[in-house]
């Protein structure tokens, strides 16, 4: 009997929440296996090791150690090394997720050697053609056989495009199958006990766009402004390496003093942006799922504060995932910061929206995508 092998392919810290779910729900056993190909776009434990572990996915079958590069070098060394595998273990479908650079390069290989594509979480679009996400995304679908889709509005933007109505499958989220499955097991990072916080009485912050942080001059200018309006909440902000390359030029502690100084602004003498290395999946989670609200240029993020009822602020003029916005708790702050004071004045005033959780949002994607592989019955 011929095993069917299908590659499914990691590469960024975004991707291990999605994958995870998808290996879970597989069966043991049975004619048709998986290859987990790790591309190493991602490399260092804070950004990967650490999420297989806390996730529970098992060791990739094979890393390309690619590593960092420019937009086109990054592409093209993952697209040498996977096409070198596939050329010495040929595989019959690649499975893809989300939208970094291993997703469009995989896939492009992987439909040049004859393989079969899927992509999970396909037909989102923000739009923005300066994001490289959004080139990443556009190529990915239009490479795809089979689309797995977060909304009922990315299946009809991928209906639009030309898809045929058999190729998508609106499955819902296996990022949120992730943040549901681990929620029981989410737990304070060691800044929790450092900083003395408490719930509800601090702000988390991410930035890793490289719109907003290869710049010195604006990545200084959103500090700024953040501590001036955070009212002398702290300001825990995991630093993702692409920022931590900027913020080195920047003396975070002449931004932090106390404009308002409470309790917890003077206990700590140093003032509201609290950097950390970036957290662990279960730390970090526990951080937003307490925080009095998120800021973040992050998409994923807007996810996850959706489901978990958290305020969340975008610094970013568009988004891939509106449902965020139109049902969730997330809001489209832009990149001016002189927008982002009011927003956080109708935090502070209790006049933030109320959300609610989007159309299969409910912990099932793996299983029904899964199913639809084949695998189930
Ligand atoms: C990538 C994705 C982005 C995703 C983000 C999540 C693309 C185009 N971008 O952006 O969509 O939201 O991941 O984190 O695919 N670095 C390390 N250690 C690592 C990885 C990276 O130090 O393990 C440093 C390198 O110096 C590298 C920089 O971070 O140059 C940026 O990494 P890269 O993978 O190029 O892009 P991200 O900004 O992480």
């Amino acid at each position: 009997m011929k095993t069917y092998l299908i590659d499914i392919i990691a590469g960024a810290r975004p991707n291990f929440m999605k994958i995870g779910p998808i290996l879970k729900a597989w069966p043991k056993g049975g004619r048709i296996r998986y290859r987990l190909v790790h591309t190493g776009q991602h490399y260092d434990q804070a950004m990967s090791g650490n999420f297989f572990r806390q996730l529970g996915i098992p060791k990739p079958d094979v890393n390309l150690e690619v590593g960092s590069g420019s937009q086109a070098g990054q592409t093209a060394e993952i697209m040498k090394r996977y096409e070198a595998l596939l050329a010495k273990k040929p595989a019959d479908l690649c499975l893809v997720v989300g939208d970094v650079n291993s997703t469009m390069a995989c896939a492009i290989v992987a439909k040049k050697a004859g393989l079969k594509v899927a992509h999970v979480e396909a037909g989102l679009r923000s739009g923005d053609w300066r994001m490289p996400e959004e080139v990443n995304r556009v190529v990915t679908d239009s490479l795809s056989d089979l689309c797995f889709t977060t909304s009922a509005l990315a299946s009809r933007t991928l209906l639009q495009e030309g898809k045929k109505r058999s190729q998508i499958h609106f499955v819902g989220n296996t990022m949120v199958d992730s943040l549901l499955a681990h929620r029981k097991q989410f737990r304070p990072p060691v800044i929790w006990q450092e900083a003395g916080l408490t719930k509800g009485k601090y702000l988390v912050l991410t930035l890793h766009r490289p719109s907003n942080v290869d710049r010195k001059e604006k990545l200084e200018e959103w500090l700024r402004t953040i501590v001036r309006h955070s009212r002398a909440y702290p300001v825990i902000f995991p630093v993702h390496p692409r920022t931590a390359k900027t913020l080195k030029l920047i003396r975070v502690d002449s931004l932090s003093h106390c404009p308002l100084p409470t309790a917890n602004c003077q206990q700590k003498g140093s003032g509201p942006i609290l950097t950390t290395p970036p957290l662990g999946y279960l730390e970090f989670n526990y951080l937003v799922e307490h925080a009095k609200a998120v800021i973040t240029d992050s998409g994923g993020i807007t996810e996850e504060a959706t489901v978990m009822g958290v305020p969340c602020l975008t610094l970013r003029d568009t988004t891939e995932r509106p449902e965020t916005v139109t049902m969730g708790t997330n809001e489209l702050v832009g990149t001016d910061p002189e927008k982002l004071g009011p927003a956080l004045g109708r935090l502070f005033e209790g006049r933030w929206k109320q959300g609610k959780i989007p159309a299969r949002w409910d912990g099932k994607a793996g299983g029904r995508i899964v199913k639809i592989l084949g695998l189930r019955t």
